[in-house]
């Protein structure tokens, strides 16, 4: 069977927001579970709705970075594709397959069989203070399990796009752009640079698409939007860093930015990242606003007050402006993407 996109991770947040995009198969519509290699049916929808920039519609594309082997070539997968299919491992749900990408036989059988022409590999352990207690665990999923598969995508001839993080830069001069020495500052981080690392050895067809600070709706989710929502609502307390520095990303945006990602030849590295350079406290009490909940339950510290168990950078975060020259959008701001989330917690119910 061959299929357009397979997206590994597809229930975690980034991979919820491509599955439903890309017009493939909804989970939330879900009535029964499919078996190993089916699907649900196909829906229309398009949830991409969000900012284009208006000037640009592909034909005006910035230099093409050094690490990059061919021009941009932006092409708006916006139709809904034929077959685009998911996996999961811990949490399935109905519609996904079954993948542990520990398991390099597994994840050769599989893309063997599916055949897809592009990998979106959004898999991750993403807790990063479980990443620096359990560092084993977290180099098994984050690299071995990259690595397993990249390679299962360069035997089908596959595309592969990878999401790393900001975390691979460390200090105190983000928002980074491209190109920027890697400096990890913890396990997580350290792991995400070690996979970008040996891609080059494992597929010819790469892409690494570094994110940050990603947060959407998202049922049962952790995300830190959704912990603002989720604590505000019950009345607890939440105790932020003031010093720690990013750019919110609204999920959805990052899928849509992916999207124009499949049939595009860009290699290298691209930086997919909101536009505003906020600390977490920011973050945090512009999310309570926005969900109608009082900011008292928002305590800000420094980061040495919160002492978590991995270090972060102070000032992470991810320049985007060359991504958004070359793909013809614009990632929406903070405020409007948490007008996004209202709206969806809305829909579901929730407020
Ligand atoms: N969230 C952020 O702020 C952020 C920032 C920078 C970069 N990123 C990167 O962006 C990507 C997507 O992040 P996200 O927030 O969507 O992650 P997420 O919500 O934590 O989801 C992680 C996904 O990885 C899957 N996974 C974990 N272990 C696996 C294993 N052994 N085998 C197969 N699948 C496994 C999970 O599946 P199950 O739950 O079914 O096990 C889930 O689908 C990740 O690579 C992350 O490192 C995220």
């Amino acid at each position: 069977m061959d299929c357009d996109v397979l997206i590994v991770g597809a229930s975690g947040l980034v991979g919820r927001e491509l599955l439903s995009g890309l017009g493939g198969y909804r989970l939330a519509s879900a009535k029964t579970k499919p078996g190993r290699g089916e699907g649900l049916p196909v829906s229309n929808e398009t949830e991409f709705g969000l900012a284009e920039t208006s000037a640009c519609s592909g034909d005006t594309l910035a230099e093409p970075a050094k690490s990059r082997s061919a021009p941009a070539a932006p092409q708006a997968a916006e139709e809904p594709l034929d077959r685009v299919l998911g996996t999961a491992n811990a949490n399935p749900a109905a519609g996904l397959l079954q993948l542990d990408i520990t398991d390099a036989a597994a994840a050769g059988e599989l893309l063997g069989r599916l055949r897809p022409r592009c990998v979106i590999h959004t898999a991750a352990l993403t807790d990063v203070n479980l990443c620096e207690v359990e560092a084993e665990r977290s180099r098994a999923i984050n690299v071995v399990g990259t690595v397993n598969v990249a390679r299962a995508a360069a035997a089908v001839g596959a595309r592969y796009l990878y999401f790393s993080s900001d975390y691979v830069f460390g200090g105190d001069h983000g928002p980074h752009p491209p190109g920027e020495a890697k400096a990890p500052m913890n396990v997580y981080g350290a792991h995400k640079a070690e996979a970008e690392e040996l891609l080059a050895d494992c597929v010819e067809n790469y892409l690494i698409i570094r994110g940050c600070n990603l947060y959407g709706y998202q049922e049962g989710g952790k995300n830190f939007a959704m912990a603002v929502f989720e604590l505000g609502r019950q009345g607890k307390s939440m105790r932020v860093a003031v010093d720690q520095w990013g750019n919110p990303t609204l999920a959805r945006d990052m899928a849509r930015a992916v999207s124009r990602l499949i049939d595009s030849s860009l290699r290298g590295a691209i930086h997919l990242a909101g536009p505003d350079h906020v600390s977490r406290y920011d973050w945090a009490r512009r999310a309570a606003r926005a969900f109608d909940l009082d900011e008292g339950f928002i305590t800000g510290l420094s980061s040495n007050e919160l002492s978590a168990v991995a270090p972060r950078p102070a000032h992470g975060g991810l320049d985007a402006g060359e991504a958004e020259r070359e793909l013809g959008m614009r990632f929406v701001g903070l405020d409007e993407g948490l007008a996004v989330m209202r709206a969806d917690l809305q829909r579901a119910g929730k407020l």
